[in-house]
């Protein structure tokens, strides 16, 4: 008899059939996902669960899943939504998708700081409005890259990525980040500074710290008041790192410039006021979505699903 496993959201083809191949798979059908009763009653019984970030994967729900369930593997790098330490408590292998999706996210961190020091989104609501009458000499302008300071704060994975974009555009790069190298970040041109310190000199700040309970609100009133007037605030990682409702103040004094692609909450409506400020940029959650990450991502997690429900050591495993 195949492991049998439920998948809570059809995932890129490519992972779907890799798990099909070994495991009975039920298909959460829904585009939205499932509830989290659903999610609770489709996990008893199974040996296998391939989650999303949208899924709240708690220690009752372990307890559901329990005997039979040996692995729970998220289709994502971040696994907040995880209680990690109930799942190794309870000796259920847990894996997540490091790696495969570091470019992409780094490409939509940087993306989004052009987009912002540029105020693309202001200049195509500009031609939208009827407001594009002659060229001028002064106006939609916007910040330079070149010679301007982006601070990082994580030098993890991505955080050098986005160090590797940045060198191109000559941009000065400093970071803060604990537990980060001074050797290792001098070969890559990048000075580690204090957090404060960072907040008060960049340009640019771009966050690349995971989510937990030391970083939760990390930015909030006090770090964005040391701000430079002008900067730029960009959030490609969860958006309870930051105090939004901090951020949104800020914002309204016109004093400093964010763009996001997550929010705390998601979805955020489309009414919220961060989405009528035109020194804000909001994405939907997208660093990861281009093709060739969602793919490996969606193989990843089908690999560390399979090997948990064969009894092998997951290829990449959270660890405790
Ligand atoms: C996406 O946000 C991820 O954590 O992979």
């Amino acid at each position: 008899m195949k492991p049998s496993v439920f998948v809570t959201r059809a995932i890129p083809e490519a992972g779907l059939a890799r798990v099909r191949e070994v495991c009975d798979v039920d298909l959460w059908p829904g585009e939205m996902p499932p509830p989290y009763e659903e999610l609770v009653a489709h996990t008893r019984g199974k040996d296998g669960l391939l989650c999303l970030l949208t899924d709240r994967i708690d220690a009752a729900l372990m307890d559901a899943g329990l005997p039979t369930l040996k692995v729970i593997s998220q289709m994502a790098v971040g696994y907040d939504n995880i209680q990690a330490a109930e799942a190794h408590k309870r000796g259920i292998a847990l894996g997540n998708t490091p790696g495969v999706l570091t470019e992409a996210t780094a490409d939509l961190a940087f993306a989004l700081l052009l987009a912002s020091a540029r105020r693309i989104v202001e200049g195509v609501d500009y031609i939208r409005q009827g407001q594009w009458v002659t060229w001028h000499p002064t106006t939609l302008l916007g910040g330079d890259l070149s010679g301007a300071t982006l601070g990082i704060i994580g030098l993890g994975r991505i955080g050098q990525a986005v160090v590797r974009r940045a060198s191109g555009f000559n941009m000065r790069i400093i970071a803060h980040s604990p537990r980060a190298n001074p050797a290792d970040a001098a070969t890559q041109g990048v000075e580690l500074l204090s957090m404060d310190d960072l907040l008060r000199r960049a340009d640019y700040i771009s966050l690349h710290v995971p989510l937990n309970a030391s970083t939760r609100h990390l930015i909030g009133a006090r770090e964005l008041s040391l701000m430079k007037d002008g900067a730029t605030l960009i959030n490609t990682t969860r958006g309870p790192v930051v105090d939004q409702a901090a951020l949104v103040a800020a914002l309204q004094t016109g004093r400093i410039r964010a763009a996001l692609d997550v929010t705390d909450p998601e979805p955020l409506p489309a009414d919220h006021p961060l989405m009528s400020l035109p020194n804000a940029i909001v994405v939907p959650h997208i660093g990861s979505a281009s093709r060739w990450a969602r793919d490996q991502m969606a193989l990843m997690a089908a690999e560390n699903l399979i090997a948990g429900v064969t009894g092998q050591p997951l290829p990449t495993a959270v660890r405790p």
